[in-house]
């Protein structure tokens, strides 16, 4: 089975995909995961990371460069959670361009709703672990010790793009770009469930569980 994890930044789907990739037993491909791991002394590194920094988008044929070669890997043939992937309506295409040919297609897109206010709030409190890239919250979703992650005990640090002046930007790009990508989706017949993210993150965890089972996508 493969899923598009779609939500505006902050809406909790790094949170949220562990969870999900066990129920579904699918394997977690975060777009912003492979540009934040990518070599930063690299020429390709550098501008990718300049970029995110200002809370833009990454050029669409960067983006499929880099995702292509993840796919490439042995652990994607029981299926993905693409998380942030895709944001632009050229994107999507190129996913059912790369689907397509090998009998694959999004058999569910997941998409967790916030308020653009909630962005702000859950953005720039977060805290991201270093080594495993575990987000903390540090009102809402604190580490047990200040600056280390409860998970891995790695460094945490903020992103460069969570800060107030760079988030504002961040959702501009979500509402010009990447939620009509999600009415494209729809108007090509994908399956489009909504989650409501407002809750404590246990909340939206079983909320996600208990939808997928009414939908019977998990039994
Ligand atoms: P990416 O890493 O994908 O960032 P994003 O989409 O902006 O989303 P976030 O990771 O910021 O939010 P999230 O939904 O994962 O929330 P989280 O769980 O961390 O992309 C980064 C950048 O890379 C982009 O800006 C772009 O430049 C580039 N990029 C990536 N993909 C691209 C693509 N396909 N094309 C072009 N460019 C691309 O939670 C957020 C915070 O809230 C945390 O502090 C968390 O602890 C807290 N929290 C989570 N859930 C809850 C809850 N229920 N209640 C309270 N707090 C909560
Ligand atoms: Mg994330």
């Amino acid at each position: 089975m493969d899923v598009v994890l779609f939500g505006p930044p902050g809406a909790g789907k790094g949170t949220q995909a562990e969870h999900i990739c066990k129920l579904l037993g699918v394997t977690h491909i975060s777009t912003g995961d492979l540009f934040r791991n990518l070599d930063k002394e690299s020429e390709l590194g550098k501008r990718v990371k300049a970029i995110m920094d200002e809370g833009g988008l990454v050029p669409d044929d960067v983006t499929m460069e880099i995702l292509a070669q993840r796919l490439s890997k042995g652990d994607v043939d029981s299926g993905v959670l693409l998380d942030g992937f895709p944001r632009t309506s050229n994107q999507a295409d190129e996913l059912v361009k790369w689907m397509t040919p090998r009998g694959r297609t999004v058999d569910l897109v997941l998409a967790i709703n916030i308020t653009d206010q909630e962005v702000h709030r859950r953005l720039v409190n977060r805290r991201m672990c270093r080594s495993c890239g575990a987000s903390f919250h540090m009102i809402f979703v604190p580490p047990k010790v200040e600056g280390l992650c409860d998970n891995c005990g790695g460094e945490l640090y903020q992103r460069g793009s969570d800060t107030p002046e760079k988030v504002q930007p961040r959702i501009d790009g979500y509402h010009k770009w990447t939620l009509p990508m999600l009415s494209y989706l729809e108007k090509k017949g994908f399956t489009i469930v909504h989650i409501d993210g407002m809750n404590k993150p246990n909340d939206v965890s079983q909320s996600i569980t208990s939808t997928l089972r009414e939908e019977g996508f998990i039994q």
